[in-house]
């Protein structure tokens, strides 16, 4: 079973409405597509749109990187013929659960890009510190943790664990 509490979940619910706070405060006015990258983004999304004061509108890519607990260094599940029509000329907020080491992110931007969306900008629940191999920038980060595997809040292990409510630890098999 998961281990050590990280962020409790009214930490996480506190940095979520602070999040929303500045969401609202950069899209005023505009109405933004939130696009949450299932399914780890599945309990941030849902919270998150529901602390913005915006006409925003919400889809879902699906996408993973992740065996276990190590990268594959492949980004799987890009397909994303129904994103084409949705993102053109659009502003639009990637949602994910985690930035590693990058591979999944910058997969997601490219796509944006070729699908001529007019902004992407990027929300993470959670950053690691130390992953990354590939250069992205996540434009609003909730929390900087350190390269350990957590769980938790929609991060699983395997498809496990997404529904604690709080972020926890995976001790290192
Ligand atoms: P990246 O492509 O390496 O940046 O990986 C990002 C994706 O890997 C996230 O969307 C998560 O699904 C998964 N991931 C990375 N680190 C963790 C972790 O500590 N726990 C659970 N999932 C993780
Ligand atoms: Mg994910």
């Amino acid at each position: 079973m998961p281990g050590r509490v990280l962020i409790p979940q009214d930490q996480i619910a506190a940095r979520v409405r602070e999040l929303g706070g500045e969401l609202t405060r950069h899209y005023a006015d505009r109405r933004p597509l939130f696009l949450g990258v299932m399914n780890g983004a599945l309990f941030f999304l849902a919270d998150l749109v529901r602390e913005v004061e915006l006409d925003v509108e919400i889809s879902c890519v699906r996408l993973a990187s992740y065996v276990g607990r190590q990268s594959s260094g492949l980004v799987r599940g890009l397909d994303d013929s129904d994103l084409r029509e949705a993102v053109r000329g659009r502003e639009v907020l990637i949602v994910d659960d985690i930035l590693d080491t990058g591979r999944t992110l910058s997969a997601l931007v490219g796509s944006l890009h070729e699908h001529k969306a007019s902004d992407i900008r990027i929300c993470v629940l959670l950053e690691k510190e130390s992953a990354r191999e590939i250069p992205v920038r996540a434009h609003w980060v909730g929390f900087r943790v350190a390269d350990e595997f957590v769980v938790g809040y929609g991060l699983d292990e395997d498809g496990r664990h997404r529904q604690l409510r709080d972020i926890q630890i995976i001790e290192k098999a």
